[in-house]
């Protein structure tokens, strides 16, 4: 399963990209707000931090509009991938974009037929939000499983599928099993995966065994 970022902090992501973990990023213009800077630049900063696609979602919501800022947002890097929202205009937009060679994230997915819209219209990516669901009392999960199973049903279809709104690591360990292709994950989550409590309780074992026997790995010289 592939590792995007689900952040537009600059900082972040810097430092999560040098753990070499990093697949990719996503936006949406709530991270962006929150990072204060202009789009452009941000967007620019990321793509080159990152290899992998970095999603940039538009502003318009008719499709016109949509095709237009997803073609200038396209401009700022080879690794652009344009996020629009699953509307009957986002899908028009997804197709004209597509066609242009470039990489659309249909965003905003709650329901397995809107992701079978969005395959259908050739969509690189879809995102549904599981955590936004379980808000609701409703199994984000459970909506991953029954994409997979669909998309799983037809060679055609090549769209890759993007969990999104992850609140947890259980998330990310349901998603793996599932066989997602992707989970975009907040760097909090991220950096949660590698806590266990048995990890911290064992290592402060093995050190202060270790401190017991007064040797240095490096410096060979101490008593
Ligand atoms: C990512 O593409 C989505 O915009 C993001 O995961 C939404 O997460 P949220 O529901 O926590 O805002």
């Amino acid at each position: 399963m592939k590792f995007f970022v689900d952040t537009a902090d600059i900082e972040q992501i810097r430092d999560l990209a040098a753990t070499g973990l990093l697949d990719g990023v996503t936006t949406n213009p709530s991270l962006v707000a929150k990072t204060g800077g202009d789009f452009f630049e941000v967007v620019r900063e990321i793509c080159a931090l990152v290899d992998g696609p970095v999603s940039a979602e538009v502003a318009a919501t008719d499709v016109d509009g949509m095709v237009d800022e997803g073609r200038t947002l396209a401009e700022l890097a080879d690794n652009v991938a344009i996020k629009v929202p699953l509307t009957w205009d986002g899908l028009k937009a997804c197709r004209a974009l597509r066609q242009d060679g470039t990489m659309v994230n249909v965003t905003l997915c709650f329901s397995a037929n809107q992701a079978l819209l969005a395959a259908k219209a050739g969509a690189s990516f879809i995102s549904p939000f599981v955590g936004r669901l379980d808000d609701i009392g409703q199994d984000g999960m459970q909506l991953i499983a029954e994409i997979i199973e669909i998309y799983g049903n037809y060679d055609s279809i090549d769209t890759e599928v993007l969990v999104a709104s992850v609140r947890s690591p259980m998330h990310v360990l349901h998603a793996a099993r599932l066989g997602a292709d992707v989970c975009t994950i907040p760097p909090d989550v991220i950096r949660q995966l590698t806590k266990h409590a048995l990890t911290d309780k064992g290592l402060d074992a093995f050190l202060a065994d270790w401190r017991q026997t007064g040797q240095s790995i490096l410096d060979r010289d101490a008593p």
